[in-house]
């Protein structure tokens, strides 16, 4: 980087800045991502969530500077995608939704051509290939023929060659699309080792919520190219309104609805036979002091439970749809289609 782009970008800076990004097909007929804005902060697990068709890989064909923008801003690691695309592709890594490994050469073959691709001297490609191996436990199959290679182990190798550089910034395009339950645990692994072990900034993006659910420290939410919502998995939980809380009386009056509502944190109570269905913002704080007014009383809690509001409710809530409904958008349908037949391989 030069001493000018140096000054502009520091440790406490966001790795990736975006405002009112656009991409539009068809002479703006297709939006495909419709003013998206939002921030990457350095060392996180960023996550965008959404359905087939939603914007996903056209936003990091644009982050990694594959496809130029229509409009609106883009900066990773300081540098604006368009001005700087040849230092914003040094700085980062990529690993493509697509499989772009070259069949008809070995595992350790496709990671040096990356590596050349990058311009690493050969002395340094050799090590950092033999270690990255290592990390995607590949080492032992690294010579043979990728058209061996079983899709999760290409899915591996592909992840590989996305870090041959080190990168402090690592995209993932649908890192485990079709991937069996296996696989899809192993790179979850790695993709923790590698915030943990490098202190690395990950962008994702998956249409599955249990992977961003466990995955990411905050989430965004795209729905038709729009940003619906951004939070940790948390926050995004908690606009559903809450925990719900079952507590079950051995006395059915007198009726302590309205006492119970006092209780700070509670938002709403109904009462059912003996039971209370009580919602609050924090279920576990709010649990104990609910046990002490109905013992207060001289009543007795024969039951307790705690339910927290799930990633697929949130979802459900603030985009009208389950994430499982079958999407009719073709092209993307097709694109993950193709994935799904290489993973599954
Ligand atoms: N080259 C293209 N020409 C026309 N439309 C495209 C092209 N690439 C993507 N699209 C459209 O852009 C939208 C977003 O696609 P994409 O970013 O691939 O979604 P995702 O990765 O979230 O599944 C889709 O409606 C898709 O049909
Ligand atoms: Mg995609």
């Amino acid at each position: 980087m030069t001493s000018e782009l140096e000054t502009r970008y520091n440790e406490s800076s966001p790795i990736v800045r975006v405002e009112g990004l656009v991409k539009s097909y068809d002479g703006g007929k297709t939006r495909a991502v419709d003013g998206v804005s939002f921030e990457v902060k350095q060392g996180e697990i960023f996550g965008f969530l959404g359905p087939n068709g939603a914007g996903k890989s056209t936003t990091i064909n644009m982050l990694t500077t594959l496809l130029p923008p229509t409009s609106g801003m883009a900066e990773v690691c300081g540098l604006d995608v368009h001005k700087h695309a040849n230092e914003v592709r040094r700085s980062v890594g990529v690993v493509p939704q697509d499989y772009t490994a070259d069949e008809d050469m070995t595992g350790f073959e496709n990671i040096l051509l990356c590596a050349d691709l990058y311009g690493l001297p050969r002395s340094d490609s050799t090590r950092h290939a033999q270690e990255l191996l290592q990390l995607v436990e590949l080492q032992d199959a690294a010579k043979r023929k990728v058209s061996t290679f079983s899709g999760g182990m290409r899915r591996r190798l592909e992840l590989a060659c996305g870090l041959i550089n080190y990168p402090r910034l690592l995209f993932l395009d649908e890192p485990t699309l079709g991937l069996d339950v296996q696989t899809r645990a192993a790179v979850w692994k790695y993709i923790r080792q590698l915030k943990k072990d490098y202190n690395m900034t990950l962008f994702l993006t998956t249409h599955y919520l249990e992977e961003a659910d466990s995955l990411c420290d905050r989430i965004a939410i795209i729905d038709h190219g729009h940003i619906v919502k951004i939070g940790t998995p948390e926050e995004l939980k908690a606009t559903v309104g809450g925990d719900v809380i079952v507590v079950g009386v051995k006395e059915s009056e007198p009726d302590l609805s309205a006492d119970i509502a006092k209780i700070g944190l509670v938002t709403a109570v109904t009462k059912t036979g003996n039971d209370y269905r009580i919602k609050a913002d924090a279920g576990e704080e709010a649990s104990p002091a609910i046990i002490d007014l109905i013992r207060s009383k001289g009543m007795h809690v024969t039951k307790i439970s705690l339910t927290r509001p799930t990633l697929d409710e949130a979802y459900l809530e603030l985009t009208g749809r389950t994430l499982r409904e079958e999407e009719t958008n073709r092209w993307a349908t097709m694109s993950a289609r193709r994935t799904m037949r290489t993973a599954r391989s």
